[in-house]
C-alpha cells in the first residue's frame, strides 16, 4: 500500500454524537470497515463513562470484534486500536487482547486538564505506567499530539511545543505520533510549517496526519502532508467525529474523501470505494444529522463507456 488509513469514525466519530449507536450497530460498522479494506480500525476509548458516555460501550465492542476475527470472519490481519489514558484504562483493556494501545497528550496546560484532568506532566507520568504495562504484553504504543495546530483555549500553539511533545511520546516507545489538528485550525502552510519542524528529527515513517475538517481544510491539509512524505492518516466514515472538550471542533477528514483523493491520485489505499460509500448509505439514517463526507453522499463517476 502506498497509504494506510487509520478508521477512527468508531471513537473519535462517535464520541462526541448525540445518537447513541447500539453495541452490534458498532460491531457491524466496524466488520463493514473491515470489508471495504481498512487494516487499522481505533475501535473505541478506555476513559471515564461519566467524561463520554459514547465510549462506554468499548469493552462490549472490542470483545465481540475480536470474536468475529478470530473465528475468521473479518480478515485476520485487521489490526485494532484503543485509547487508553491511564492505568486504570488499560487494566480494563488488557482484559482483551487488542493490538495497539492509543495515548493522547496535549500541547497546550488548559487542553491537557480539560480533556484528560491533568497537567501535561502529569499526563506523561500516567502514560509512563500505560507504556510500563504495554511494553510487558508486548502491546505497540500510538501516541497522539492533541491541539498541534492551535488550542480552543489558548490559541495559537508553539511548534516547539509540537515536536518536544512528539519526541516524550517516542521516549515512551510510541512507533508512530500522530499529530492532531483537534480543532481543524490549520490550513496547508500550518501543516508544512510543522511538519517540517517535525522531519527533522522524526523520520516521515514515524509520523500521521490526524486532521479536522473544521474550517474546510483536512482534504488539503492530508495532500500538504503527503507531499511532505507522510504516509498514514486518520479518517472517519461519513467524516464524523469532534472532541467533546474541543468547542466548535468538526468532524475528522472522512474516509470517503480522503480514499477517494489517492484513488484519483493513483496512489493505492488498498479501500474499495464504492463499500465504503455502501457503509455511509448504512449509516447515515442511523444519525440524526447527515454525514460530512462528499464522495460519500455520490459516490465515484461511472467509468468511460458505462453508459450508452
Ligand atoms: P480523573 O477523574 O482525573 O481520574 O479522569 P482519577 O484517576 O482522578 O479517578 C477518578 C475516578 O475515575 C475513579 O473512580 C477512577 O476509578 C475513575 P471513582 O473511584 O471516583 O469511582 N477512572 C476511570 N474510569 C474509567 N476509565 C478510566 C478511568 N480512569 C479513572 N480510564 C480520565 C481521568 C482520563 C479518565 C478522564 O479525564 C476522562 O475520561 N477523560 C476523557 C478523555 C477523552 O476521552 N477525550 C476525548 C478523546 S481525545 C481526542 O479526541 C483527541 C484525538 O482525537 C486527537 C486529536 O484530534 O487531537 C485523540
Ligand atoms: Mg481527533
Amino acid at each position: 500500500m502506498n497509504v494506510t488509513l487509520v478508521e477512527v469514525g468508531l471513537r473519535d466519530g462517535l464520541q462526541n454524537e448525540k445518537t447513541m449507536l447500539p453495541v452490534d450497530t458498532r460491531v457491524e460498522m466496524a466488520v463493514r470497515l473491515a470489508n471495504a479494506g481498512l487494516r487499522r480500525i481505533e475501535l473505541g476509548a478506555y476513559v471515564h463513562p461519566k467524561w463520554v458516555p459514547q465510549m462506554a460501550q468499548t469493552p462490549e465492542v472490542v470483545e465481540k470484534v475480536l470474536k468475529l476475527r478470530r473465528e475468521r470472519k473479518i480478515p485476520k490481519e485487521l489490526w485494532f486500536s484503543v485509547l487508553v489514558p491511564n492505568e486504570t484504562g488499560m487494566t480494563e483493556a488488557l482484559k482483551q487482547p487488542v493490538e495497539e494501545f492509543a495515548l493522547f497528550a496535549s500541547c497546550t496546560e488548559s487542553f491537557s486538564k480539560k480533556n484528560i484532568n491533568c497537567t501535561i506532566d502529569e499526563s506523561f507520568n500516567r502514560f509512563q505506567v500505560v507504556a510500563n504495562g504495554a511494553a510487558k504484553n508486548n502491546i505497540p504504543l500510538r501516541g497522539y499530539i492533541s491541539v498541534a495546530f492551535g488550542c480552543p483555549f489558548e490559541g495559537k500553539v508553539s511548534e516547539d511545543q509540537v515536536v518536544k511533545i512528539a519526541q516524550r511520546l517516542l521516549d515512551l516507545g510510541s512507533f508512530e505520533i500522530s499529530v492532531g489538528d483537534t480543532i481543524g485550525a490549520a490550513s496547508p502552510g500550518d501543516v508544512r510549517s510543522v511538519f517540517e519542524k517535525l522531519l527533522k528529527v522524526i523520520p516521515a515513517e514515524k509520523l500521521a496526519g490526524h486532521f479536522h475538517d473544521t474550517r474546510g481544510q483536512s482534504l488539503a491539509n492530508t495532500l500538504e502532508a503527503y507531499k511532505m512524505g507522510i504516509r498514514v492518516f486518520d479518517t472517519s466514515i461519513g467524516g464524523l467525529g469532534g472532541c467533546p472538550y474541543a468547542p466548535g471542533a468538526a468532524g475528522n477528514a472522512s474516509t470517503e474523501d480522503v480514499a477517494y483523493m489517492f484513488e484519483g491520485m493513483g496512489v493505492k489505499t488498498g479501500i474499495d470505494l464504492d463499500q465504503l460509500v455502501e457503509t455511509n448509505k448504512w449509516l447515515a439514517p442511523q444519525m440524526d444529522h447527515p454525514l460530512y463526507s462528499k464522495v460519500g453522499k455520490v459516490g465515484r463517476l461511472k467509468p468511460l463507456g458505462a453508459v450508452n
